[in-house]
Formats: structure tokens, sequence, C-alpha cells
């Protein structure tokens, strides 16, 4: 991957997945086929804004080095996709890889699919009987219609499109097929409850819903939306009767930029995660820039004991670390930067601990500037079980506003506070014990916006690596 179109952009995310130029958003058709990580992508070929919505397309060996490859799927101007290719998945069909995607054409967002006969996925040849789906359920007052997750049953297929209904709010609605060409509507697998709502901002629909077996259970990720993004929720529980019964719910990534996460199961089985990490700046500065949106860190998710879900930084990304500085923590001292021997603190690796048990607040600082006129906090606060990330002093450009997001992170009695952050110039990506997570944008302007420092008393060094370009 080549950040060579922006040699002067320190916005620039250097080892985070993005498209050589103009727009991305979310993550599409993830597959690990033939041994390749394959990332499809919505991207809007013609701008650094929202529109036209194509499918970008990268692969890769390692889910860390990507590389681009030449567009998979572009409206069609005679086709039910003639306004764009919305997201969707890519689903193994008996080894024939299989796309089932929403296209848009005017009022019209329906289920679409595509086949590839190359195994590097190159080519796509979309079904002449698109859309598959005519119609969202008659028998609902949907109020949106678009996303797919799909996933065997037996012999056959499933499938849910993520929805909106009047009155109620989010749902995914499933379907069943034998051959992902016809398909018989049942009903919704899962509507909101008010329990699940954010009540300061009722849910129009949920987009990009992604449904998967973790361990014994299912788990279901919802992107909640109301004509903007909101947030994005998990839930686990258990398929009874082809209806998901929701036992725990939780957030995915408490930071506002992450969303429309999607996952796979790749071939050592693992269930990996990205996400979307949308900017914070106007409009008008992404297309100066060039180009708008950047994808998360690959994420392993796993099921914990008590039904939350774990998210963790892919093992793969330590191939990006290069130069290690461990600082013991004696000389660290307070008020001042830690000293990180020429690593640059806009593209590194930190990974610090704190005690078990601890009742003050704790955490690091970066991207911060000599007096602290630019800083982005992560903080731990244990009297409330809660991670945060505070952007809103990241930057003192009057457009970019930030924000205090917290995620709420309880601790066992004997468990350490591990941070690990990943700073990739404009972009945060905060993991606490390898399982709570929350991300973030900044666009620090001061030259030596590069500090870090710590917030309360260490139980070890601050490890910190540079990390490489991807
Ligand atoms: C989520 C989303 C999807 C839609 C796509 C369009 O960010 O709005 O619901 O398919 O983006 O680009």
């Amino acid at each position: 991957m080549s950040a060579d179109a922006f040699p002067n952009d320190r916005h620039r995310p250097r080892y985070h997945f993005l498209p050589p130029r103009n727009w991305m958003n979310d993550p599409n058709g993830l597959i690990h086929w033939r041994g390749r990580y394959h990332l499809f992508y919505q991207h809007n070929p013609f701008g650094a804004f929202w529109g036209t919505m194509h499918w970008g397309h990268a692969v890769s060996a390692d889910l860390v080095h990507w590389a681009h490859l030449p567009i998979a799927l572009a409206p069609d101007p005679d086709g039910p996709d003639a306004d764009g290719c919305f997201s969707g998945c890519a689903i193994d069909h008996n080894g024939v890889p299989t796309l089932l995607y929403t296209g848009v054409r005017g009022d019209h967002q329906l289920p679409c699919l595509a086949t590839s006969a190359d195994d590097d996925l190159l080519t796509w040849t979309k079904h002449p009987g698109n859309p598959v789906i005519a119609a969202p359920p008659a028998e609902l007052a949907t109020t949106m219609y678009r996303d797919h997750s799909a996933w065997r049953e037996g012999g056959e297929w499933r499938q849910i499109v993520g929805a909106g209904i009047a009155g109620v709010g989010g749902a995914a609605l499933l379907y069943r097929s034998d051959d992902l060409r016809t398909w018989e509507y049942l009903h919704p697998l899962v509507v909101e409850t008010e329990a699940m709502s954010n009540a300061d901002r009722p849910t129009v629909g949920w987009e990009c819903p992604d449904v998967f077996r973790l361990g014994d259970r299912w788990a279901l990720v919802a992107c909640f939306w109301d004509g903007e993004p909101i947030s994005v929720s998990y839930l686990t529980g258990e398929l009874v009767d082809e209806r998901f019964v929701p036992a725990y719910q939780g957030i995915v990534d408490a930071g506002e930029c992450f969303y429309a996460p999607q996952s796979f199961a790749d071939e050592q089985g693992r269930r990996v995660m990205f996400g979307w990490l949308r900017e914070a700046r106007p409009v008008a500065a992404q297309i100066a820039a060039g180009w708008s949106g950047v994808m998360s860190l690959p994420r392993v998710v796993s099921l914990r004991p008590d039904g939350t879900l774990a998210f963790a930084p892919a093992p793969e990304v330590a191939v990006l670390r290069g130069h290690r500085v461990s600082v013991p923590g004696s000389d660290v001292a307070p008020g001042a930067d830690v000293p990180l021997d020429g690593i640059a603190g806009d593209a590194l690796e930190l990974q610090v601990a704190f005690a078990a048990g601890g009742t003050d607040v704790v955490g690091v600082e970066v991207r911060r500037a000599n007096h602290g006129a630019e800083v982005t906090r992560v903080l731990y606060d244990p009297t409330r079980s809660t991670l945060s990330l505070d952007t809103r002093h990241a930057s003192t450009d009057p457009e970019v506003s930030g924000g205090l997001y917290a995620a709420q992170a309880e601790l066992a009695a004997d468990e350490a506070v591990r941070l690990r952050v990943f700073v990739d110039r404009s972009v945060v990506e905060v993991f606490l014990n390898d399982r709570v997570a929350i991300s973030g944008r900044v666009y620090p302007t001061l030259p030596d916006s590069l500090g870090v420092r710590v917030v309360g008393a260490l139980a070890g060094p601050v490890d910190a690596w540079a990390m490489h370009d991807a």
C-alpha cells in the first residue's frame, strides 16, 4: 500500500488500510479465499465524498499488508443497481464465491447477487435475475431495507436484511433459500426493543446487521441509524425456532467514528472484524484532502463466559512493529513526556499497565503538544469502571470538535489495567485488556503534537513501537 499521492498530508494514516484516494465507507464482502484475505469496501471512485457507490477491492496474505485491486462492482445504468452497489457480504456457495449486496435504483434498495469464477475474485458476474428479492415484506411497514448477512443452516441458506419498521425501530429480517437466487421471507430474526434503544435518539433502522455463531452462542451486530450513524451494538444469545433470543447486549466500539463493521470466519476459524473509521472533520475538509474514511485494524472477536464479546487487535498487527523502546516506569516523570527515543508520536503502538485494585484514574495522553494545547486522552476510571477517549482538545482547528466517548468496562478485582493504544496520524484505536475497544479520529494542527504522557502510577514499563507503513 502506498500513501504516495499525499506525501505532505499529516492526517493520512500510514498503517491502517485506506484506498489510494477518494471516499471509502463500510467494509464489504470480507472473505478468506484460497489462502488470501479479500477486503471489499464501499467506495466512490470520483471524489472524497459519499456517492455513486462502487465496491473497491484489496487483497492481503497477512491481514495487514494490502494490495489494491481494480474495482469489483460498479453500478450498471440498466440494472437494479443503477444508482449504487451498497453494502453486502461474501459467501462460499459450494465453491463459488458469491456476493449478496444491495442494489439501489431510485427509491428501491433490493438484494442482488454476483458470482466470481476466478480465484483472485477480480471479476464478478451479476445474476441476470437481480434483484433476488423483489420487494421488502408487504406485511411490514418498512422504513428502510438494506445490507446483508448470510449463513448455512443444514443444506439451506439463511439471510438477514437490515431494516427499519415504523413504530418499532431496527430489525433484521430473516429469509431462507436453497440456491441463493430464490428467497422465502420467514419473519424478523429479531426486532429492536425499548431496552436496546438509545432513548435520546430513536433508531429508524439497523444497518449492516452481521450474524455469526461463536462458541455455543449466536451473535448479532447491528448498526443503529436515524439518518446518521448512532452506534454499533451487539447481542449475544441463542436462536430458538429461528428467532434470535438475546441474553446480553453490548457496544462493539464506544467511539463515534467506528461504524458498519463486518466480520468473517477465516481459514483458522477465527472471527475477524473490520469497521469503518469515519472522518470527524467537515465534508469540505475531506474533499480538500482528497480522501475520506479509514478501515480499523483487524480485530479478533471472541465470546467470554459471561456472554460478552471481546475485541482484540489481530496478532498479525504485530508484524507492523519496528523499532521498540521500553521505558522503565521509574524513568517516566509525572508531567513530562515519555522519552520515546525517536519513535514518532503519530505512528506508534503503546502498551502500558496499571496495578489491579487501584482507585485513581489512570491512562495515557497521546498526540500531546508541549504545553498541552492539543492532547488526546485515554483514561480508565476504576471507580466508575469506564474506559474513555477524550478528543475534545485533540485539535485547535475550530472546524474539528471532537468528543468524549466512554465504554463500560468492568475488570475483575485482581485484573490489571492494560492499555494498548494505536496512533496512526488521525486515527487512535484503544483496547483495554484485549476486550474493550474505543476508537476516534483526531486532527492535531501543531507540529509538536507528538508527545506521550502517562496518567497515574505505572505497574511496569511503557512499551512503544514505531509502526511500519503497511
Ligand atoms: C452504512 C451504509 C449502509 C449502506 C452503505 C451505503 O454506512 O449506509 O447501510 O449499504 O452504507 O454506502
